[in-house]
């Protein structure tokens, strides 16, 4: 049989020619010339409309600056042409993914996954879109979903650690202790030195002598939490404490009168002194995690802020308080015994003291799977009289949402007052429980 010569039409590029403009577009687009490829390529295609990697190569151009509608149909185009290249469906996923179709860009990029099921790129791509879309609608079946992606992702990379730290956040969303539990010792078996797996390991395990939480532990998740602190607490989790210590600081303070110098404990991004700052005369914030403090700066309610563990500021802080506050940050400390000792060294005669805590049914404290710490009303009301305040306030609230149940806890408030006042104090008081609030 004769081979048929195909005839070129005229100003048709030969092979060769189409090829050269192809290198010469891929270089411009990669030496981040990407006006030049996209006139490289368009000229290309019109030439040689089939040139799928061309029609690839210019709808990412498209991508890059915004026009996700010109770049899907060149896409969908060069699917048309290539139905079985994995990556033109990955390509497609990332695009949707940019212009925020998510259910566009999982369903691409499941379809991609099909044909190349150990491509690193396609699962990554999963498992951060069934991520996202499940914290935002609050669905365990797409945590499962992105789950069952994380495991195929590390299952071909072993040794990578960001990826197992969110396999394991699935499995406590899917409450499998078990798989968490052995997630979290693949991690440290990676890096021995996680602080972070190490604490969130003991909790998962129920480890019922923890007193403390590293605070290079502490310092890692607000420093990586910071930038979305507000919106994420505040806005999705309803976050109430600052507002809580604002209805009772308006509850016990006449109107007009004022907290005095005031020393924020843990102050994070600075909710408190948004809550109260106009009630204080002079307000200090010290938090652990500079980049929680970046964020409180630039709120600009504070007079002072400090980078360092509230145990070594009040240690060092040669100023006496008229009110201490720790707005949700005793779950990070535990055992408070040197806490309050300090605390109550650094408050005047009738200073205030101010702190939520997560309620604990049981005696005592207790590390949660969460790995926050929770303190029992008599723990706190024991300790307080112990330390030597005089008086002890404790209102039930609500901390915050916890998945889809409110997470209860106290707000105290405590008096220093004087040796004296607390003995007339303990005499008047009756038992002492906790008082449902709000
Ligand atoms: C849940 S946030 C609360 C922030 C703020 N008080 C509020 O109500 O918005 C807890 C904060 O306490 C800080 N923190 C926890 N343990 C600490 C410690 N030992 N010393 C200083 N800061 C600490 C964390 O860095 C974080 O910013």
């Amino acid at each position: 049989m004769s081979k048929k010569k195909q005839r070129r039409r005229p100003n048709q590029p030969s092979g060769l020619e189409t090829a050269q403009r192809y290198r010469r577009a891929v270089r411009a687009y990669e030496t981040g010339n990407l006006l030049k490829a996209r006139r490289g390529l368009q000229a290309l295609l019109k030439g040689a409309p089939h040139h799928v990697e061309a029609l690839v190569l210019l709808g990412r151009i498209h991508a890059s600056a915004g026009d996700f509608d010109r770049s899907g149909s060149l896409l969908h185009k060069a699917i048309e042409l290539a139905p079985t290249k994995a990556h033109l469906r990955l390509h497609l996923g990332e695009v949707f993914y940019q212009a925020g179709k998510e259910d566009e860009a999982i369903q691409a990029l499941e379809a991609a996954h099909e044909l190349d099921p150990s491509n690193l790129q396609t699962l990554d791509g999963l498992a951060s879109v069934l991520f996202k879309h499940a914290k935002s609608q609050r669905s365990v079946e797409l945590w499962t979903r992105a789950r069952i992606y994380l495991e195929r992702y590390c299952a071909l990379a072993p040794t990578n650690l960001p990826k197992r730290w969110i396999l394991a956040e699935c499995y406590d969303r899917e409450g499998e202790v078990n798989k968490r539990i052995r997630t979290l010792r693949e991690i440290i078996d990676i890096d021995p030195d996680d602080t972070a797996a190490s604490h969130l390991l003991a909790a998962a395990q129920g480890q019922d002598d923890a007193t403390t939480t590293d605070v290079d532990y502490v310092r890692g998740v607000f420093d990586a939490a910071a930038d979305r602190f507000d919106t994420e607490l505040v806005d999705d989790l309803k976050y109430q404490v600052p507002e809580q210590i604002r209805c009772r600081v308006d509850d016990i303070l006449p109107k007009g009168q004022s907290l005095g110098r005031v020393l924020d404990l843990g102050c994070g991004t600075g909710l408190v002194a948004e809550a109260i700052g106009d009630r204080c005369d002079w307000l200090a914030g010290v938090d652990v995690s500079s980049r929680m403090i970046e964020q409180a700066r630039e709120k600009d309610r504070y007079d002072v802020l400090h980078v360092a563990t509230l145990e070594d500021h009040l240690n060092e802080t040669p100023d006496p308080y008229d009110t201490v506050i720790a707005a949700d940050v005793f779950m990070y400390v535990g055992a408070l015994e040197e806490v309050f000792e300090r605390v109550r060294g650094k408050l005047t005669e009738t200073g205030l003291f101010i702190f939520s805590t997560e309620l604990l049914t049981e005696p005592g404290f207790q590390l949660r799977a969460s790995g926050r710490f929770a303190h029992s009303d008599a723990y706190i009301r024991e300790l307080a009289a112990r330390i030597g305040f005089a008086q002890i306030q404790g209102e039930q609230m609500t901390v915050r949402m916890e998945g889809a149940s409110a997470l209860a806890g106290v707000l105290y408030v405590l008096r220093r007052g004087t040796r004296r006042d607390f003995e007339c104090a303990r005499r008047s008081r009756g038992g002492g429980e906790v008082t449902q609030g709000s």
